[in-house]
């Protein structure tokens, strides 16, 4: 099979596509034929060495993947030959076949493309977590989230909607807020422009949001934390500014304020049943047309080291995907 290989740690440049032998399935893997698979974050930190794990060179980077079921390990559950799924692998699906534990598969629903389901299971089960399980988002209270054209982000604005918050987003550039805005945010704000901190003020009237949702870290936590409301939960789920930032704790005693960390893969691991319920709830959206995944570029197989060289340079919205077979 084909695959796209990262040989030695460094930039997206220095993939390299070469043919090599096809993965065997454990006992509790399925193989999966991979159709497309999902550009993400952590794509850019795995292939210079920077991310949470590391796999042994060589690797293939691509973290999720969509496509049919080639072969069942024995143990590997109810999955046949044949069935449309989507599946979390961590590492390897820029490739034409990956190998990936049962429990990280599901059936894409009927009437879902792909390409789509490529770009489905990262950004909206990290966003639906966070906005449930950790923010307790409800009807009516204010959402903010930050980096809000981007993939986890853009899930976030279109679940909060869902869940029938306010949502207010925030990016980067006026293009970029086009696209929150078509994904149904209701106000904008452009910290490109103008400052984080006075915006939320003037669009809550003083009174802040309830809930922030932050992928980004770095200078916007500092601004945006001290926009929260009383009782007001930031949600820390990522850091794609490149800087951890640090929290002054009397913010929160002030504001009776929450600040709770975000860590879908653990939760799906941990938590299956509720991780499912989910989904469940995702697909749903998706069929009643509420959630409108947007995957802006398809990239070929040979090309995905420049998708990620794409998206690590701030310059991606929505979904980046490899199309693969
Ligand atoms: N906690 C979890 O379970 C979990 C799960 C999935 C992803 N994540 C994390 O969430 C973050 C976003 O992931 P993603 O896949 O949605 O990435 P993405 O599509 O690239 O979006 C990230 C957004 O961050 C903003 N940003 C600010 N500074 C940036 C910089 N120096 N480089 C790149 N982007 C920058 C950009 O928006 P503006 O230009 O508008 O600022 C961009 O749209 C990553 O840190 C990722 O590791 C966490």
């Amino acid at each position: 099979m084909k695959a796209l290989l990262c040989k030695a740690l460094g930039p997206a440049q220095d993939l390299v596509l070469e043919e090599v032998a096809s993965p065997s399935p454990k006992n509790n893997e399925i193989l999966l034929q991979v159709h497309a698979a999902g550009v993400n974050f952590p794509d850019t930190l795995i292939i210079e060495g920077k991310y949470q794990f590391q796999p042994p060179l060589p690797f293939s980077p691509g973290g999720e993947a969509a496509g049919v079921v080639a072969a069942v390990g024995e143990k590997a559950g109810a999955f046949k030959v044949g069935d449309r799924v989507m599946a979390l692998t961590g590492w390897g699906a820029f490739a034409e076949e990956v190998a990936v534990p049962h429990y990280n598969v599901l059936p894409i629903p009927a009437g879902m493309d792909f390409t789509t389901a490529a770009a489905f299971g990262m950004t909206y089960g990290t966003s639906m977590h966070a906005l449930t399980q950790r923010g307790q988002l409800k009807a009516g209270e204010t959402l903010l989230v930050l980096g809000a054209s981007g993939g986890v982000g853009l899930a976030a604005v279109e679940i909060g909607k869902a869940l029938g918050a306010r949502v207010i987003a925030a990016a980067s550039s006026s293009e970029k807020l086009a696209v929150a805005k078509a994904a149904g945010a209701d106000d904008l704000i452009d910290y490109g422009q103008a400052s984080l901190k006075d915006e939320i003020k003037r669009l809550t009237g003083g009174q802040g949001v309830d809930v922030i949702y932050d992928p980004v870290g770095g200078a916007l936590f500092d601004q945006a934390v001290r926009g929260l409301a009383w009782n007001g939960r930031l949600l820390v789920v990522g850091f794609a500014s490149g800087t951890i930032p640090q929290l002054p704790v009397n913010l929160a005693l002030l504001k009776g304020a929450a600040v709770i960390g975000v860590f879908w893969g653990a939760f799906a691991q941990r938590q299956p049943q509720d991780n499912a319920a989910n989904f469940r709830q995702l697909f749903a959206w998706h069929a009643e047309g509420k959630l409108k995944p947007l995957v802006s570029q398809t990239y070929p197989l040979a090309e995905g080291g420049a998708a990620i060289e794409q998206l690590g340079q701030r310059k991606a919205v929505g979904k980046l995907v490899v199309a693969i077979q």
